[in-house]
């Protein structure tokens, strides 16, 4: 082969502001959604750091409000947010009581910041005695459309608090239609459903049930989450949850399942998001703590390739920090 035949790729790799002008893919403060985890408590000033969470805490709600105050002010417009009761029941009611903390902490971040736009996780695991998703048989089954109603009773009850988008993660089957029908009735047809559609049973949420003290009692979630071998099976996850009303899908983790995310993305035109859970964040943490890996570029590395994938918005734990990088 002659000099200047063979391909260089080289020449747009120059100078930054060449490789600016071809980048195919940008981070952007609008992208991120920051989850947070809420504890209800009579300590108005609570905030207890989550050990495997390096850089999150457990908030009372003041303490939250005030928090979510300061990353507002460096860009954040999107956040998630997960409730720590103070009692837990087989029913899960904390879920749905109209003063349960994630109500409470709803209607007091929306009074403070109406242009906060704020998601709800709607699942029951957070509120239930035994840690399951949903209602619990004699047996240790978990029902499945016995839980429905309490589902859209949690929905109903965060969007009455003020949420702008409610986010069902249980993986009970039929829950979105629930959920839909009983916002509707409630007179919630403008608020949109995120479905954490594709949501595998995976290792790495492991942190996270341990900040949201929602491990199972017993068992595990495999009967209602997606075995992590499956693809295929994601298609019909997000098809089911589409025809039954969901505006937005959500795929769940992210690193491990950038493949799904660009599925999902290529066979459905309505807008996706990813997870990237607690266990991806706990394991680049970890990683930076020891001086193994540069933080600003493996964290903006990682998320890059989660929006390469096809994500249109990502909830990250590290979106505080990233606002201060964009
Ligand atoms: C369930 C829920 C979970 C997460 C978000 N919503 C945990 C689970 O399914 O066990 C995990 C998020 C994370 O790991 O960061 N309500």
């Amino acid at each position: 082969m002659l000099l200047g035949e063979f391909h260089r790729g080289r020449r747009l790799r120059r100078t930054p502001t060449l490789r600016e002008m071809v980048r195919e893919t940008e981070l952007r403060p609008q992208d991120l959604i920051q989850g947070y985890f809420v504890v209800e408590t009579a300590d108005k000033d609570f905030e207890r750091p989550i050990p495997s969470l390096p850089g999150q805490s457990q908030f009372s709600v003041d303490r939250l409000v005030a928090r979510v105050g300061t990353a507002m002010d460096k860009g954040l417009r999107s956040l998630i947010l997960f409730g720590l009761p103070e009692k837990k029941d087989p029913e899960g009611s904390g879920a749905y009581a109209a003063d349960g903390i994630v109500q409470q902490a709803v209607a007091r971040l929306k009074d403070a910041y109406p242009e906060l736009v704020v998601v709800t996780d709607v699942c029951l695991c957070e509120y239930t005695s035994h840690g399951h998703c949903g209602l619990v048989d004699a047996h240790g089954e978990v029902q499945n459309d016995p839980t429905l109603d309490l589902l859209a009773q949690t929905a109903v009850s965060q969007a009455r608090a003020g949420a702008d988008i409610i986010a069902p993660s249980d993986m009970m089957d039929g829950r979105v239609a629930a959920i839909r029908l009983a916002l509707d009735e409630a007179g919630f047809t403008h608020i949109p459903i995120l479905s954490y559609a594709v949501k595998y049973a995976s290792a790495f949420y492991g942190p996270f049930r341990e900040a949201a003290d929602s491990a199972p009692a017993f068992g595990d979630r495999r009967g209602y989450q997606m075995d992590p071998a499956n693809v295929r099976e994601a298609l019909r996850e997000a098809a089911a949850d589409l025809a039954e009303g969901a505006d937005m899908l959500m795929v769940k983790p992210a690193m491990p399942y950038l493949d799904v995310v660009r599925l999902v993305r290529d066979n459905f035109d309505c807008p996706v998001a990813a997870y990237q859970v607690s266990g991806e964040y706990a394991m680049l943490k970890a990683a930076i703590a020891n001086g193994w890996l540069d933080p600003k570029r493996s964290v903006l590395e990682a998320l890059t390739g989660i929006k390469r994938a096809g994500a249109d918005c990502i909830i990250t734990y590290f979106a505080e920090e990233v606002l201060e990088w964009l």
